[in-house]
């Protein structure tokens, strides 16, 4: 399945087989065809060392955390809060009570609406996105647009995807208290220039959260340098098991929000007239959390740790090039998304298909990609396309996935061309 590719040779470190030998779904065929797996930015593929990690917790050292005065509890405890550390360390947070643990970003961002919009924005304040983010980071703003009367301002994007800086600022005011915008693109792979709108966002007071799904998996952050308020991210696209995210917050912006759930492992004390809460991170955690999830995460960034995100970086940039050259040469194939500065993501469509046929057909040949609206429709209309198909690189790809993409549309091309 592999052929060296330029980072191979440049990189020697990376070493491509030894990785995709760790994972261990990578083996596996699909209709009979050597699994072509191009869907990492939906949700990717976990290693043997994150699978062994959730596995080896449930066999030998699985508890409640935070109640068990045995063991087992307390050592599991220290696993789940280690992962915390690990994080914050990850993406340089300056404490771990920042970490909080979510379900998924999308949960991460809705505490942030529910919390600290709630809280702290009034009808007539404003909440400024952009064109291409996912609906997890639209729906939110208009459910508190809806409940509060705050304005929702759209930062439009050029041709190539790429944020417009200009109309951008031009949105942003007295009346702006929170900037609310993708790091990278889900669709179009585009990197926004986010120490330019944490900067210009905070010179008029606004707060900035980043949606860092994308971003999370490719580029290293580094919260205390960025200084941006909030940024969230799931674990499911980080190699990481579902059902785990994290909402990084300042320490001073979570002390003075409000609970978002009720209920145990959050309170300080309870009467029946009054409760109390417990100090972060725990304020934001009602209830038994995903504790082996959590674990999982952990062994997920140990591991991407143990390849190193440079390297990472350099290996899917390099896949990137080759596939938008391989795919700009497929007759009737546009790029959706040509931002000069993008990451392992490319969308496009087919003049002659539409991409549901297209993902459908070359599933048949084991290609696993993404067709549809990438929970992006205002994007889609922004661009002028129902829909796209899109490839997403992750760090086990190889240049004989993006061959095999290409063949795939051949054959595409074949029955509707
Ligand atoms: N947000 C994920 C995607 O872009 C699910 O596919």
């Amino acid at each position: 399945m592999t052929s060296p590719t330029t980072a191979q040779a440049g990189t020697p470190a990376y070493d491509i087989d030894a990785i995709r030998a760790d994972f261990p779904i990578l083996g596996r065929t699909m209709h009979d065809k050597p699994l072509t797996f191009l869907d990492s930015a939906a949700s990717a593929q976990k290693p043997r060392q994150v699978i062994d990690a959730i596995s080896s917790t449930y066999e030998t050292e699985y508890a409640n955390v935070h109640r068990g005065l045995y063991q087992i509890s307390e050592a599991v405890t220290a696993r789940y809060e280690g992962t915390r550390e690990t994080i914050r360390q990850y993406i340089n947070a300056a404490h771990n009570h920042e970490i909080i643990f979510t379900r998924n970003a999308t949960e991460s961002i809705n505490l942030v609406a529910y919390t600290f919009g709630r809280k702290f924005l009034e009808a007539g304040d404003e909440v400024v996105i952009t064109e291409l983010e996912h609906h997890s980071n639209i729906v939110p703003w208009q459910m508190l647009r809806d409940e509060k009367g705050i304005v929702l301002k759209v930062a439009p994007v050029s041709d190539d995807g790429e944020l417009i800086m200009s109309a951008f600022e031009d949105l942003l005011g007295p009346k702006t208290k929170l900037v609310a915008v993708a790091h990278m693109s889900n669709v179009m792979g585009t990197i926004l220039p986010v120490e330019d709108i944490i900067r210009r966002a905070h010179a008029v007071g606004a707060k900035v959260l980043l949606d860092g799904c994308q971003s999370v998996t490719h580029i290293p952050v580094d919260m205390q340098a960025l200084g941006c308020d909030f940024y969230v991210f799931s674990g499911h696209k980080l190699y990481g098991p579902s059902g785990i995210g994290v909402l990084y917050g300042r320490e001073e912006l979570l002390d003075a929000m409000p609970p978002f759930m009720g209920g145990g492992d959050m309170i300080s004390s309870v009467t029946f007239e009054k409760s109390t809460w417990a100090k972060l991170p725990h304020k934001f955690e009602a209830g038994t959390p995903a504790i082996v999830q959590a674990i999982g995460l952990g062994a997920a960034i140990d591991y991407v740790n143990a390849i190193g995100l440079d390297a990472i970086g350099v290996h899917e940039a390099d896949l990137l090039n080759y596939a938008t050259q391989k795919l700009s040469s497929v007759d009737g194939l546009r790029i959706i998304g040509t931002a000069p500065k993008k990451a392992s993501v490319i969308s496009f469509t087919l003049d002659f298909a539409h991409p549901h046929d297209v993902a459908t057909i070359i599933d048949r040949a084991g290609v696993a990609v993404r067709a549809g609206h990438h929970c992006a429709q205002p994007l889609m209309e922004r661009m002028d396309v129902p829909a796209t198909v899109r490839a997403s690189i992750g760090l086990y790809n190889n240049r004989s996935d993006i061959d095999a993409l290409v063949a795939a549309l051949g054959e595409v091309q074949e029955l509707f061309g």
